[in-house]
């Protein structure tokens, strides 16, 4: 059949609803005049390369399209093929993979290599099971390449697919639980043939047309029968579960004073507010135990009396909401501050990279 993009972008007359494998033509023809043109696709009339949409892939995986050009391009003109990329040393992979991110996936990929150039002579199995064996691929990744590079009759579903498929058929189960619901109504958008193009349409459909806000619903060649926009709701698709906050933590800060001065430590780097300021503060635990909490402060030579000011201060991360009493005292001056802390100025406080819970409990500590 070559019927040309135009004819089938035609508006479809009024009639019941239109079915996937409609809508599965009006995307391939869509696809074939829109198309983005991206290093790792070959054009029409070209051989798709395995290991150019494997090594796309797997570079694209927590990175943007945009993002993954120059790398994919060094990356290919040094090492051409999956056997070339074998032989390379690990070492020279993770160099060229600088500023990618997430160098676990550079250590996969070339493990993977490895294992093609070693196991398979330098050529990819070209079923979703054979691809899923190797490593650094997921399912996600394995329907992917199966679809894109050997033409089988998968579909891979990735964010922008989740989106367009959600708004398409008005999905109303929030994710992760409809993901099972968009991965069968996404199947649906497979035509008899050209896998890879229906998987990478709804990609490009979801890139630069049905995007997260103010999609392009005039634009769309599926606008005929989109659910969400007959609705005019597009925008709230995919339906999210709202985040879950965590359970309440609970612990004890202490604000300690020396003169004008004020007694601070730095977060270790990794973790929650990693290297930010702090007055020092006891674990803030689900579980709290007060005596336990106090038994955290700071300890000084000369003697201090702790003061525990009325109130608590409460604060909202995102994975937990937090409630911390607060603890006062004033030292002499001279006092030395315990290991690992520091007397800063009060006056140049504004000057510490301190977060919103610190700046409450020191409001708290030192208000009246
Ligand atoms: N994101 C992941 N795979 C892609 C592909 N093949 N084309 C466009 N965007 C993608």
């Amino acid at each position: 059949m070559s019927l040309s993009g135009a004819t089938l972008q035609r508006k479809k007359p009024s009639g019941p609803s239109t079915g996937g494998t409609d809508r599965a033509a009006l995307l391939l023809a869509w696809y074939d005049r829109h198309r983005r043109r991206l290093p790792w696709r070959a054009l029409p009339g070209e051989t798709t390369d395995p290991y150019r949409v494997w090594l796309s892939e797997i570079m694209l995986q927590q990175t943007t399209v945009k993002a993954v050009g120059p790398y994919f391009e060094k990356f290919t003109a040094r090492w051409p093929t999956a056997a070339a990329l074998g032989r390379a040393s690990l070492d020279d992979v993770l160099r060229m993979w600088a500023g990618l991110g997430y160098y676990s996936r550079a250590r996969n990929l070339h493990a993977c290599a490895v294992v093609v150039a070693r196991e398979f002579g330098g050529v990819f199995p070209d079923t979703e099971e054979g691809l899923r064996a190797l490593p650094g691929i997921g399912p996600y990744t394995a329907a992917a390449i199966a679809a894109i590079a050997f033409d089988r009759r998968t579909m891979p579903v990735d964010g922008n697919i989740e989106r367009v498929v959600s708004r398409l058929y008005a999905v109303e189960d929030a994710l992760p639980k409809a993901k099972p619901e968009i991965q069968r109504l996404a199947a649906t958008l497979l035509g008899p043939s050209r896998a890879g193009d229906s998987a990478q349409a709804l990609m490009d459909l979801g890139a630069t047309i049905c995007t997260p806000k103010k999609p392009a619903c005039s634009l769309c060649p599926l606008n005929d029968n989109c659910a969400a926009l007959t609705r005019g709701d597009q925008e709230t698709f995919p339906r999210k579960a709202p985040k879950k906050t965590g359970e309440l933590r609970r612990g004890a800060a202490f604000v300690v004073t020396r003169g004008h001065e004020l007694l601070v430590r730095t977060r270790p780097e990794k973790g929650l507010l990693g290297g930010m300021t702090e007055v020092p503060s006891s674990d803030w635990l689900a579980g709290h135990d007060d005596t336990a909490a106090r038994k955290q402060a700071p300890v000084f030579k000369e003697a201090s009396r702790w003061q525990r000011k009325v109130g608590v201060v409460t604060h909202v991360f995102t994975h937990f909401p937090l409630e911390l009493v607060v603890y006062t005292t004033s030292l002499p001056p001279r006092t030395r501050a315990p290991d690992g802390m520091r007397w800063v100025s009060i006056a140049t406080l504004a000057d510490e990279a301190l977060p919103n819970v610190m700046r409450k409990v020191i409001a708290h500590g030192l208000g009246e």
